[in-house]
């Protein structure tokens, strides 16, 4: 059957296999369902809509049916746990480079996993650990109406003024992925590139771990993402990504 998101890219190790879904409670969920059945290396599940979207921290992520992108990359990686942040990145960076390139705009990145036009959130990522995988799952708002609740919001068809090309921007997206992959398996690391998108760095922030409130100058984030916080009594505290909101 012919692939609705354009799929017969040849890519070495992320998007090997697709799994097309017209509907789906969640990409998250199929991924883990995938996993349970084995062999899940290198699967890419993607939805042209979900009916219960998972954000980060327990969010829920609004997926209408309307031309947006809802995927998940299941991938097993060869690398200790304490490296796996390093797919976040590789997934956050190929993906702004992917819009930029698909719909002439200029895409940030809000600490940890927001991609940002002019300040609204236009994409998000979500990565979940389970078993010996990582499962990287991405919802981007490209052409559907965003609901009047998503304020602080957008759309890639309302930042570039017309609707965009889903599958080209799927295509650059994962084989851009799939290339960082593969340098990553030759040492590259990628938190420079990654930091260097960071608009957060040098503002006021305010940070929830846990109970706990942090208030100060976002100041650097370290190798493994952690973001370091400067209050104003001079300390230095650091945000880990999993834990943490933040506002300004
Ligand atoms: C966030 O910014 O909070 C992360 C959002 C991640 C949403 C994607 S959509 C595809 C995949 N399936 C889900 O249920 N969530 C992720």
């Amino acid at each position: 059957m012919a692939s609705a998101f354009g799929a017969d890219w040849q890519t070495r190790h992320v998007a090997t296999r697709v799994v097309e879904m017209e509907t789906t409670p969640s990409t998250q969920l199929e991924a883990r369902r995938m996993i349970e059945l084995g062999d899940a290396d290198g699967v890419l599940v993607i939805a042209h809509r979900q009916t219960a979207g998972r954000g980060r921290l327990g969010r829920e992520w609004v997926s209408p049916d309307g031309g947006n992108l809802y995927l998940s990359f299941i991938l097993r990686p060869r690398r200790p746990v304490s490296e796996w942040h390093q797919f976040t990145m590789m997934a956050a960076l190929a993906l702004a480079e992917a819009m930029e390139a698909t719909a002439a705009v200029v895409v940030q990145l809000k600490w940890p996993n927001d991609l940002m036009i002019d300040r609204a959130k236009v994409a998000g990522i979500l990565a979940e650990v389970a078993d010996a995988y990582v499962i990287v799952g991405v919802g981007v708002n490209v052409n559907a109406d965003l609901p009047a609740e998503l304020a602080e919001a957008v759309s890639l068809k309302q930042a570039a003024h017309r609707p965009v090309n889903t599958r080209e921007l799927l295509r650059r997206f994962v084989i851009q992925f799939d290339g960082y992959y593969d340098s990553s398996l030759r040492g590259a690391t990628f938190e420079q590139a990654w930091a260097a998108r960071l608009y957060t760095l040098g503002k006021a922030v305010r940070a929830r771990v846990g109970e706990r409130e942090i208030v100060g100058i976002a100041e650097t984030v370290d190798a493994t993402g952690a973001l370091w916080i400067r209050t104003a009594e001079g300390t230095r505290i650091s945000c880990p990504a999993g834990e943490v909101t933040l506002r300004w």
